[in-house]
């Protein structure tokens, strides 16, 4: 079958279409015929070697972190799917693998899709689902209580945003001057255009921060944090708090490592009477399966910048490098299957 692999770290974001023998899966997997998967910003800090304290791969790697397809075998321990049954899923980003035919996957990583969504619409959600849920896992927001994203309009806020609604949240997102449009459908309440506000200038006393942009931005979501407020960082770096919620996944030396890094991070924000936590998302089918009901019920469906033939990937993923793209970037797994691009 076609895949897309790395054989090692590359600063250029090269990588090489093969063609490897279709996964065998093991009693506890299920193989999916890949649809569409997602193309998102993780996947250069993965090809680029800068996740290897939370990652080891086996190279060559076949790269891809979400998508959606239809369930093609399940093994002979798996009870909840069948053949045909139409699927998303993250599988663990340290094996990845969803830029290819076919995946195998362990089932507790896969969810039936959203009925009233399609293939590119389901394939959008994974990642960023994941990531909310879990962030709201540890921030644990209530109803009226104020949340800012910086870089709220992209493929995680666009996700996010409506969750963080729902929810009964208050939410302020800023983007690019065009990104407005999407903050208005998302159903922010509020729009900073990046390019001629600053934030810090006119936000204060919010309850939670979802950090999107890194430590650059640290100082400046604190201060805008009240006395007690919350920052949590997709971007910044982990920290003491991060190692202790993933005791049993690092070794005493990486949490170590993660506790040195972290500790500028936590001082400045105990002096302001804060906290601050590192989320690095998990996979999970389990949390997929809770949010489902979520968005078939949701009058909001994820906007798709642009749909990339399989053989069209470089252009995708330099596409994800440069930013900006309104929506998610998509590769189409069944249209133009050609090795020897
Ligand atoms: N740690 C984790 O588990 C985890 C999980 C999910 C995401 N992430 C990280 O979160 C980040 C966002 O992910 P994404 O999928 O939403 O990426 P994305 O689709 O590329 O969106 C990026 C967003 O940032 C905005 N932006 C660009 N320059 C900005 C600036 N100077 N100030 C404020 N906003 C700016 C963009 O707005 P315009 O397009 O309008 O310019 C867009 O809204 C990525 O770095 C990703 O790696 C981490």
């Amino acid at each position: 079958m076609k895949a897309i692999q790395i054989s090692h770290y590359t600063q250029d974001l090269d990588f090489q279409y093969t063609n490897i023998p279709k996964p065998q899966i093991k009693p506890n997997e299920i193989l999916i015929k890949g649809k569409y998967a997602g193309v998102d910003p993780h996947l250069i800090l993965a090809m680029t070697g800068k996740v290897k304290l939370f990652d080891h791969y086996d190279f060559p790697l076949t790269l891809g972190n979400e998508l959606a397809g239809v369930v093609a075998e399940v093994g002979a321990a798996v009870s909840d799917f069948q053949v045909g049954d139409k699927v998303y899923t993250m599988p663990p980003l340290n094996t990845m693998g969803a830029f290819a035919e076919y995946l195998a996957v362990e089932a507790q990583y896969v969810a039936k899709m959203p009925e009233n969504l399609s293939f590119q619409e389901a394939a959008a959600i994974p990642l960023s689902a994941l990531t909310i849920r879990q962030a709201f896992d540890i921030l644990r927001p209530l109803p009226d209580k104020r949340l800012f994203i910086p870089g709220g309009t992209g493929g995680f806020g666009q996700i996010a945003v409506p969750y963080a609604k729902a929810l009964g949240l208050r939410v302020t997102v800023s983007g690019g001057p065009v990104a407005r449009a999407t903050a208005t459908y998302l159903g922010a309440d509020q729009f900073i255009n990046y390019e001629t506000t600053d934030y810090s200038d006119i936000l204060q006393d919010y309850d939670y921060v979802i950090d999107t942009r890194g430590a650059d931005e640290f100082k400046k979501e604190l201060a805008i944090l009240y006395f007690g407020g919350h920052l949590l960082s997709l971007n910044a770096g982990p920290n003491a708090r991060f190692g202790q919620r993933h005791r049993a996944s690092f070794s005493a030396g990486k949490r170590f490592i993660f506790r040195l890094a972290g500790s500028s991070f936590d001082r400045q924000a105990k002096k302001q009477g804060e906290t601050y936590d590192f989320l690095y998302v998990a996979p999970s089918g389990q949390q997929l399966r809770e949010l489902t009901p979520y968005f078939e019920q949701s009058q909001i469906k994820p906007v798709i910048d642009t749909v990339y033939p399989f053989d069209q990937a470089k252009t995708a993923i330099d596409r994800v490098k440069v930013g900006h793209n309104q929506g998610k970037i998509l590769l189409d797994l069944e249209a133009d299957l050609d090795t020897n691009s």
